[in-house]
């Protein structure tokens, strides 16, 4: 399959390229040096002359605090730049995925969100890739909304990366108890995101490693794989105030990936300890 997948130089790009190459897809990347998605005119042709049979956008505005500052910046990366890509997949009956956030949840309660729950972006990043959705709705038949949550993988900064360091720099932290999510490994993710593209199984879907637990199991289980002495303390969402509101429940229900028949994710207890392996390397 001949594919365009976005922001390779970030987290998940990098390994969704890796994936689809593995699986012997013709991948064509592009990195914002090759192309500035919030260029309507470049899009348009750039995406016209590769005609892809499929784009899986994975670039993004991904500084959720700062998007409460740049608000302009992170609309034109997350809407303006999705919807122009959604306009020449249409155009050139390409499939197209678009990644999105749990973050177009209000984040409330302890239930699992389903893809059909309402949607009430938590903060300005998340209501930019809630708009972002509304574009691929809008423009093709032929897409697939995937929410993620909690990304780490090997090419960009993450909460793993950040814990690993701290952790030689200092002998206690503090962490926060009271936010519960997935953490999703971007190398599972891409496979998935790989398998899912090749379908005609339409739709909005949640993709994330199973299990769910907070950033204080998360960063405690880190310690104890990576073998790291810490003193890791709770904290609450109050004592951590950040510029943009972050959800306390993060949980997505997987449900539509196993009716759709499609395989879970591997735990994200599994996840890590691969991850670290790779980190290794
Ligand atoms: N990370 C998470 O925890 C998380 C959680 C939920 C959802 N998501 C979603 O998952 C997807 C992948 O996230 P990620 O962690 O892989 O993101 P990332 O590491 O921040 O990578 C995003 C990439 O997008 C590129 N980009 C930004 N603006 C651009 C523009 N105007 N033109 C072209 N490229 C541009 C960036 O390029 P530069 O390197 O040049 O800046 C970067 O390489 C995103 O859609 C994100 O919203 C992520």
């Amino acid at each position: 399959m001949r594919v365009v997948v976005t922001g390779v130089n970030g987290q998940l790009g990098y390994d969704v390229v890796k994936e689809l190459r593995k699986q012997g897809d013709e991948v064509i990347g592009l990195t914002r040096e090759t192309l500035d998605l919030t260029e309507e005119d470049q899009v348009t042709k750039t995406i016209r002359e590769i005609k892809p049979e499929a784009v899986i956008h994975c670039a993004a505005y991904t500084a959720v605090d700062l998007a409460e500052e740049e608000k302009d910046k992170a609309l034109n990366v997350n809407t303006l730049a999705t919807s122009y890509l959604a306009k020449v997949c249409a155009e050139i009956q390409a499939k197209m995925i678009y990644i999105s956030t749990d973050y177009v949840f209000p984040g409330e309660g302890d239930k699992p969100y389903e893809v059909k729950d309402k949607v009430d972006p938590i903060n300005w990043y998340g209501q930019t890739k809630y708009e972002g959705e509304q574009a691929v709705l809008r423009e093709l038949n032929h897409y697939f909304i995937v929410r993620v949550t909690w990304v780490f993988g090997k090419n960009g900064n993450n909460f793993v990366k950040t814990m690993l360091r701290l952790s030689q720099e200092r002998e206690s932290l503090s962490v926060v108890a009271d936010q519960i999510g997935s953490p999703t490994y971007t190398v599972d993710l891409a496979k998935c995101l790989a398998e899912i593209v090749k379908t005609d199984k339409y739709g909005i879907y949640h993709v994330t490693n199973e299990g769910f637990c907070s950033w204080y199991d998360f960063a405690m289980e880190i310690f104890r794989m990576s073998g790291r002495n810490v003193v890791v303390h709770p904290l609450t969402s109050e004592q951590f105030p950040s510029k943009a509101k972050r959800p306390k429940n993060c949980r997505l229900s997987k449900q539509k990936l196993t009716e759709e028949g499609f395989e879970r994710l591997p735990s994200w207890q599994d996840a890590l300890a691969r991850y670290l392996e790779e980190l290794k390397q």
